[in-house]
């Protein structure tokens, strides 16, 4: 009789700190203070999913500090007790419970995972398409379908966009954590896909989320979702002033440097950034690590796309993509170099 007052005791006390605990977490889930808002149809599963696990997490929680709490003060030493415990040793009923508990939750989780993984990636054959490409440290996004080169990826809501990723050096990871999927972007010919279907009209971040270098903290792009008729609009637009097709070389040499990622590093109004400016570099005297000089002249350019190591302005380092010579053609060279004598 004494023992089962314990036991309701301590039942008691796990259920009302569960209880406690549990809506504690999922009320900070709710209000945001865990994850951003969720902006994807994938996230609906993923986060329902989360909520479960932090129910679980709470029950664990309060099972072990809720027993703690309840010996500390109940079993305490009382005065003039100076003597062991009572020696106790097994219980078989207790040690075979808490190995098959656990084993069926786990499985359980495991299966929920398994059917959440294959919820979000569910195939929807008139997906968008959408080939991301990821450099240290910019991110290009190209629709195939459209014919459009972006440095932002803007989405139609509720529709899937399939993403083709890769990598032009290092690994990196491509996540907006309101869409809440992530996928790691590779180098070489290992294009990684993922499927994203925005629910929230909006404006959002792709974060960088695989440590890649320097700037790895700053490789972040824009991402809009719009209503179909607004997106039909910007592609409408986007199409009309395609500015690579525009007969200006310095118009075209401003958006293969915004396309191949070289404002990331090279600022465009004197601020100094990973690499030099391009503001009033043309013409330039620079010095190099040698201490000797060297003009910046189209032929200093050219070298200096085509095999960036070869000539470093003093206070800077060869951080630039290896093979980015390869990606670009003689005439968006040109065009780029065009550009860069444009800004006085
Ligand atoms: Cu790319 Cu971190």
């Amino acid at each position: 009789m004494n023992q089962l007052k314990h036991y309701i005791g301590v039942v008691i006390l796990v259920a009302v700190l569960t209880v406690a605990t549990g809506l504690g977490l999922q009320s900070a889930l709710q209000n945001g203070y865990i994850l951003p808002p969720a902006a994807s149809w994938q996230a609906v599963p993923i986060d329902w999913l989360f909520g479960l696990h932090f129910w679980a997490i709470a029950f664990l929680f309060s099972l072990i500090v809720g027993f703690l709490l309840y010996s500390v003060i109940v079993f305490r030493r009382k005065k003039g007790e100076t003597g062991d415990g009572v020696h106790f040793e097994g219980n078989t009923t207790i040690e075979i419970l808490w190995t098959l508990i656990p084993l069926a939750t786990v499985i359980y989780f495991a299966y929920l995972g398994a059917q959440t993984l294959s919820d979000i990636q569910r195939v929807d054959p008139d997906a968008i398409r959408v080939n991301v490409t990821g450099r240290q440290w910019s991110w290009t996004f190209e629709y195939p379908e459209l014919g459009i080169v972006s440095e932002e990826l803007v989405l139609p809501n509720n529709k899937q966009a399939l993403l083709r990723m890769k990598s032009q050096d290092v690994i990196h990871s491509f996540w907006v954590p309101e869409f809440r999927v992530k996928q790691d972007v590779l180098p070489g010919d290992m294009v990684r896909e993922l499927r994203v279907t925005p629910k929230e009209v909006g404006e959002y971040k792709v974060r960088c989320a695989e440590l890649c270098g320097r700037d790895h903290a700053n490789m972040r792009a824009p991402v809009v979702v719009l209503e179909q008729a607004d997106f039909d609009a910007w592609v409408e637009e986007r199409l009309a002033a395609d500015p690579t097709k525009s007969d200006d070389p310095v118009v075209r040499g401003q958006a293969w440097a915004i396309q191949f990622g070289c404002a990331a590093c090279h600022s465009f109004d004197g601020t100094d950034g990973i690499g030099p400016s391009w503001a009033g570099l043309f013409g330039k005297e620079e010095t190099m690590e040698d201490g000797s000089t060297v003009l910046v002249d189209a032929e200093y350019l050219i070298e200096s796309i085509r095999d960036p190591g070869a000539q470093i302005v003093a206070g800077y380092q060869n951080v630039m993509p290896a093979n980015i010579g390869e990606d670009l053609t003689d005439d968006q060279i040109a065009d780029i170099i065009a550009f860069i004598e444009s800004l006085k």
